[in-house]
Order: structure tokens, then sequence, then C-alpha cells
């Protein structure tokens, strides 16, 4: 895994967003894997700006995102379709159609699950999969204890992560139990891996990473196992790694 240390979140950001840049130029058909949350805003805004600035076009790209909460309509502010519609969709010119999230409204989860993977297979896997990391280790929603074998399914979140994420939400209580999320053997496909960390409280989470051993108690260690992985870190986050 290399490691490169930035300072702050809007060099993290800046970083990220140069090197997706990088992949849309260099592939006539590039497949980016996506995330939601607080960590890749930074890096839709640059994309945004880069789009307006008429530096890159999305006319050839096709995406794929992590994860979906299961019950959360897709018109609902919480949901991963609205974020990602409103954090990056809406302002460039990606064509719809060519834009994936796992169903989260869907009758029969199992078989989104594996309509899911088949469309990964049918785009020829991701060439780079963005991701961020969860204060347990989870990358997607592959939570502590999940198998590195696993593909697309469904997973109960974790009470850490319901927490984590409780703060989009006007109670607690209405934090989704269930989502769906590629697995961890579906990520590991990917044939480039960003993992992008920001901010203090996620230091003993990089520690963990970088210093532990590779276990499925802390899912994101699988990435040592890739060939192709690049964190990005910033300072906070990095303070406990040398
Ligand atoms: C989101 C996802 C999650 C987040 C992780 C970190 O699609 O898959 O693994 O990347 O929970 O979340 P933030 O960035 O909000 O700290």
């Amino acid at each position: 895994m290399h490691i490169i240390k930035v300072k702050d979140y809007t060099e993290m950001s800046r970083y990220a967003a140069q090197h997706v840049i990088k992949t849309i130029e260099d592939h006539d058909e590039p497949v980016l894997g996506l995330a939601t949350g607080s960590t890749p805003e930074g890096m839709y805004n640059y994309l945004i700006e880069a789009y307006q600035k008429q530096k890159v076009s999305f006319e050839n790209v096709t995406t794929f995102n992590l994860d979906e909460y299961i019950g959360v309509p897709a018109t609902d502010e919480n949901s991963y379709h609205y974020f990602m519609e409103h954090q990056l969709f809406k302002h460039i010119d990606v064509d719809p159609n060519h834009t994936h999230l796992p169903d989260g409204n869907t009758d029969d989860p199992q078989k989104e699950c594996l309509d899911y993977e088949k469309a990964l297979e049918d785009a020829g896997n991701i060439d780079l999969q963005v991701l961020g990391l969860g204060l347990n280790g989870h990358i997607g929603f592959n939570e502590p204890g999940t198998p590195f074998s696993s593909r697309t399914h469904v997973i109960e979140l974790d009470e850490s992560t319901r927490k984590a994420n409780a703060r989009f939400f006007d109670r607690k209580e209405d934090v989704p139990t269930h989502a769906i999320t590629m697995g961890i053997d579906s990520i590991m496909d990917s044939k480039e891996i960003i993992l992008m960390v920001s901010g203090e409280k996620k230091k003993e989470a990089v520690k963990q990473l970088v210093d532990g051993d590779i276990s499925e108690s802390f899912p994101a260690s699988v990435l040592k196992k890739h060939p192709n992985v690049t964190l990005i870190v910033d300072h906070p986050a990095a303070e406990l790694i040398d």
C-alpha cells in the first residue's frame, strides 16, 4: 500500500480529484467506483469545478457506488441515490444510464445483489475505486467480521456505524438497520483503489490499518493484499503512524 500524507482535507480532496481525472484521461470508457459520506464531498466539488472549467468530461464514464441503505426511497435526502445526484451527478455530464447504485427499495434484495454483480462484470470491473474508511475499519458497508470472500450482499449495520451516520438523520432510530453493499472481494476486483482518510477521529483506525494485521475483524486491512492501493491521509488522521 502506497501512503501519501497531505496537509488537510482540502489537499486530500484535490489530490484524489486529480487522480480521478487522470484515470478518466487514461481510459476510453473509464469505470469509476464511488463512495458517499463526508470524506469524498470535497473531491466531488473539485471534480465539478474541473468539469465547469472544461478540464474533464464524464461523457464516457460509468460509475458504480459502493452501497445503499435498505428501505430509504431514492427521493429521500438520506438515500445514497439522493446524495450522489446532488453532490455530483446533476452537476456533470455523466449519462444517468451509466450511473449505478444498488436499489435499496427492491422487493428482492438478494436478486438485486446478483444483478449488481452482473452489471459490474459486464462493465469489465472498476478501473479506479474511491473508498472512505469507517471508524471500525469498514469499507463500503462491510462491517468487521465480513468474509474477505464476500460479493455484493445485504448487511446489518453495526451500532457504531448507525451512531456515526445518525448525524444525517432527525433521530437515531431513523438510521436504517440494513444496507446493500459491494462485497470485499468485489471491491478487491478493482484495478486500482484510493482510500481517503481525513481528521483526527480516524487516527486510531489509520494506525490499525497501517500497523495492524490483515484480519477480517478490520475489513480495510484486506487492502494491503491489493497490488495497487494508495492511502491518501491528512496529517490529523496520520498522527499515530510513522
Ligand atoms: C460510503 C461508504 C462508507 C464510508 C465510511 C466513512 O459509501 O461506503 O464506507 O466511506 O463510512 O464515512 P465518512 O466519509 O462519512 O467518514
